[in-house]
């Protein structure tokens, strides 16, 4: 047998050193590298379901007939794509207790009910833990098969046994494979057990999804690994204190990243959201100052979303500036488009800006929004709860347009707004309900005229 040697892995992003390092130079992240035993395996051929590997017309290549398997959620379907593509391999990560096994098993229900059949494979939970939750979500049916085990041996035996046509593995730190001696969760096994999971996948025709955890600690290697050997990267994300999740795709081979979809977590389960902006605008304040109402686009859908400011007066030597639910340096750039075009003088203030309900943003047509929402607590002047304000602002206070105008309006229009603040470049062609008045500025300066 091969001699085992001792390599350390970066639990970030799985660089490889002979060394231990303390920054990694391939992501600039300090003290993530791990040791690791590795003896040296023969790499075995897998080429499950091909013949041969010989070059191929491309036109010769057939595709299968129903290329794609509703979920049955919707809102799992929109960020995949328009559903399960036959053999794909997904990985659904998020922070711990997020929810990612309670989706997974709603989706293994409806798929089950679809006279698919589905296998749930769990490494961290009893047979009894998931069919607790199971009763819980109403999940149950016959095409539904449950395994608990950790040993990827015997799951390939199963597998190939009786091939399931959605496979769910729950969670992938927890699933190991014999022949590598570093302990199960580590780079190593995470990539090798991936990586055959992978053949099964386009070898088999099973669409798998993949659970994985992303931990800071350093002990369990991050889903980020195996970012690159995956179709699709799902992230389950959300406010610890707030009920909704947001699912979010951070890649995707056989669709568009931008689309989200968002859930309201239930006693009942994950229940979906068809209108995040009505969730988003719950309980906002009326008539105060450092309120304002944005609107960004995710993917196709538009999301109406609250920007907050605080700005008060500083009580110590340095300024305070913080950025919650959007990106710091962008607003701490505003504040200086604020001071330099409009004169205001906020070097003396804090700041405190927030966009309400834990949703993270970072598109630029929020900008207008931002700045209108720190000139109004700065001035104490609150801005009329049913106006809308976007567009994105340059550096020397122009606002400048933004895409899909037509459908941000259209939105606010459906939950009552009557006016609308966006950039002037937008105005050529817009078709928009009567009811709506829409105002075009130029700059910064036109917007807050507006408001006064
Ligand atoms: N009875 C209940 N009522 C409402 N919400 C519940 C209930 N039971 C569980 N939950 C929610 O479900 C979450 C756990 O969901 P789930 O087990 O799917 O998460 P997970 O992402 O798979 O977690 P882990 O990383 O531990 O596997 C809890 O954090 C809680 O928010
Ligand atoms: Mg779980």
């Amino acid at each position: 047998m091969a001699k085992a040697k001792t390599v350390f892995f970066c639990n970030e992003c799985g660089q490889e050193s002979p060394k231990w390092l303390g920054q990694c130079p391939g992501c600039k992240e300090w003290n993530t590298f791990v040791e690791e035993k590795i003896t040296p395996i023969k790499v075995k051929q897998h080429n499950i379901g091909l013949e041969r590997n010989e070059p191929k017309k491309l036109s010769d290549i057939h595709m299968l007939d129903d290329k794609r398997i509703t979920t049955g959620i919707n809102e799992l379907d929109r960020v995949l794509g328009g559903g399960i593509v036959i053999g794909s391999l997904v990985l659904v990560g998020g922070d711990p207790g997020i929810g990612k096994s309670t989706l997974l098993l709603q989706m293994c229900k409806s798929l089950a009910d679809n006279n698919k059949k589905v296998l749930y494979i769990s490494g961290e939970e009893s047979l009894k833990q998931i069919k607790i939750r199971a009763e819980r979500l109403n999940v149950n049916g016959n095409n539904l098969l449950l395994l608990c085990e950790t040993n990827l041996t015997n799951i390939e035996e199963i597998v190939k046994k009786d091939i399931p046509d959605v496979m769910i593995i729950d969670s992938i730190q927890t699933m190991f494979k014999e022949d590598i001696s570093s302990a199960p969760g580590s780079v190593s096994q995470v990539r090798e057990v991936t990586n055959i999971l992978m053949q099964l996948a386009k070898g088999l025709n099973i669409s798998t999804f993949i659970v994985g955890h992303v931990t800071k600690d350093g002990s369990i290697a991050g889903p980020r690994v195996l970012e690159h050997m995956v179709d699709t990267v799902l992230y389950f994300e959300g406010d610890r204190h707030a009920s909704y999740r947001i699912l979010r795709g951070v890649k995707n081979r056989y669709g568009s990243t931008n689309e989200i979809g968002v859930f309201e977590m239930r006693d009942k389960g994950l229940v979906e959201v068809s209108n995040p902006s009505e969730l988003m605008l719950t309980g906002r304040p009326t008539g105060v100052s450092g309120s304002v109402v944005s609107c960004s686009l995710e993917g196709t859908r538009p999301m109406l979303v609250e920007v907050q400011a605080l700005i008060s007066q500083t009580n110590f030597g340095m300024p305070r500036r913080t950025a919650t639910g959007t990106d710091y340096n962008r607003v701490v750039l505003l504040m200086a488009v604020l001071e330099k075009r409009l004169g205001m003088q906020l070097a003396s203030c804090d700041a405190y800006v927030n966009i309400a309900g834990g949703i993270k943003i970072n598109e630029p047509a929020l900008d207008l929004g931002i700045i209108m929402s720190i000139a109004s607590s700065f001035k104490n002047q609150p801005i009329n709860s049913r106006t809308l304000v976007f567009g994105e602002v340059g550096l020397t206070g122009e606002v400048r347009a933004v895409n899909m105008a037509e459908q941000r309006v259209i939105e606010a229009s459906k939950l009552g707004f009557d006016t609308c603040i966006i950039p002037k470049a937008n105005m050529k062609n817009l078709k928009i309900p009567k009811e709506v008045k829409v105002f075009g500025v130029e700059n910064v300066n036109e917007a807050l005229g507006l408001c006064r």
